[in-house]
């Protein structure tokens, strides 16, 4: 990769996420010493957001590309090392990008949180990836790196050997709620995910041929809702469990690893509060499979989520003020076997909880995971189990200091306890 390319270019600058990235792609450039331009398809707006988030730098370029000009994308991508896209949704934006990255030999990351777009990356690209010597990271946001490194610090921390983990997400703000909490484009993101779920089945046959092993003792299916230790929970249907799956799948090929056993949960501080988020859910998933539902449902955001979602996104005010937890009960033995998928003959007799948490998860946090993980592919690509290839962040970055950046950066990852019997 010739060296006088940018380190970094964030494309899609002027947008809700990226004017966040180029904040803290500000901060974080003096500190580990590399050097970013941004992108997108109007030159004035793109000076606001330098002007806005990254005055104190001395030299941002500025490069103009559009994502309905071919040309124009390879002009951006030739200039980076690695390009940060955070133009979504990304079912939409998406390949194009990938596609001039994989021409130009430019490492690629993003915050998508949409399964079904990472999953056709990764059929179509992989190999082209690997030949070209680069990297494509999708879900290096909220979605999905608490989740799917949170695993991987649990196995990492357990001693012995993990068979099934179940993750409890909770979001709350100690704001004065002055605005909604989630900006527009990923609402749309998610209804459009609704809308192609069922593509995901065939897809994943393409993509994965081989079953994993059956694993025993089996993860117990737990009820629509049940009682956790930190509140009423009902499934989680983000991308998180998909993506931490592509790790233990990835982890397991490579390294013979055992395959653990997940499921993702969130929870509510009261039982009304749960059976309100599951009726508008319902609702959601109802008008979103069928087209004018969607119309719908992309017409009149603010209705249909409680004011939950808007064009104009959280006010600073409620990101600052908004944070997140997730925790990670880890069930397994404090003996491995030789054989990674072999039957234990007793039953599981450790339990550790480890828990990742932090504040503003959407957009403050989002943006330093994503930075972060551009600087892990411009510095420690050394400790990536590949020369290149589309991986999951697990599969990644699970060898590189990025949890030990994310943990200085309040993005914490801790054992909270452990118990052997
Ligand atoms: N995984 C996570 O945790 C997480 C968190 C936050 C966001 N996200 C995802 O990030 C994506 C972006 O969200 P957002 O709220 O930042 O959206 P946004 O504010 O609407 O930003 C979209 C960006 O795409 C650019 N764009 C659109 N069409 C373009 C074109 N033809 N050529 C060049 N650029 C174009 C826009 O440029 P203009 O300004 O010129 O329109 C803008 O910069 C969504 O998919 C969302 O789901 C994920």
């Amino acid at each position: 990769m010739a060296n006088d390319r940018l380190d970094i270019v964030i494309f899609g600058a002027t947008g809700f996420t990226g004017s966040q990235a180029v904040k803290v792609a500000a901060q974080l450039s003096k500190e580990k010493q590399f050097k970013f331009g941004v992108a997108g398809r109007r030159k004035e707006a793109l000076e606001g957001v330098v002007k806005e988030f990254a005055s104190d730098i001395e030299n941002v370029p500025i490069i103009i590309a559009d994502l309905k000009d071919e040309v124009s994308l390879k002009k951006m991508t030739e200039q980076a090392k690695v390009v940060v896209n955070c133009c979504g949704p990304y079912r939409y934006y998406g390949e194009p990008v990938v596609k001039a990255c994989v021409s130009t030999r430019t490492h690629h990351v993003d915050v998508s949180g949409e399964p079904e777009y990472m999953e056709t990356i990764q059929l179509k690209y992989d190999k082209e990836a690997k030949e070209a010597g680069i990297f494509i990271v999708s879900a290096c946001g909220f979605d999905s790196i608490p989740c799917d490194l949170g695993v991987v610090f649990t196995q990492n921390k357990f001693d012995g050997e993990v068979n099934t983990i179940e993750t409890y997400l909770k979001c709350w703000t100690t704001a004065k709620i002055d605005s909604a909490f989630l900006h527009y484009a990923t609402y749309e993101s998610a209804v459009y995910g609704v809308a192609n779920y069922n593509k995901l089945r065939e897809l994943r046959t393409k993509l994965f041929p081989e079953r994993l092993p059956a694993l025993q003792p089996k993860l117990k299916k737990r009820s629509f809702f049940h009682k956790s230790l930190y509140g009423w929970a009902t499934l989680f249907l983000g991308s998180d469990r998909s993506v931490a799956l592509r790790t233990q799948r990835f982890l397991y090929e490579k390294y013979n690893q055992r395959p653990i056993q997940l499921q993702t949960y969130v929870t509510f501080k009261s039982f009304f509060s749960m059976l309100l988020t599951i009726f508008f859910g319902a609702v959601f998933v109802t008008l979103a499979m069928f087209e004018c539902g969607r119309n719908l449902l992309l017409k009149y955001p603010s209705f249909f989520t409680g004011g939950y979602v808007s064009h104009e996104g959280p006010s600073k005010n409620v990101r600052e003020n908004t944070h997140f937890s997730i925790k990670f009960e880890a069930k397994g033995w404090t003996e491995k076997l030789a054989d990674p998928t072999g039957k234990h003959e007793k039953p599981p007799n450790k339990l550790i909880i480890t828990e990742v948490s932090g504040v503003d998860p959407g957009y403050g946090a989002t943006s330093t995971m994503l930075l972060l993980s551009a600087v892990m592919i411009l510095k420690e690509s050394d400790k990536f189990p590949e020369n290149g290839g589309v991986l999951s962040p697990g599969a990644a970055f699970g060898k590189t200091s990025l949890i030990e950046e994310l943990n200085k950066k309040d993005i914490k990852f801790k054992v909270i306890s452990q118990i052997d019997w």
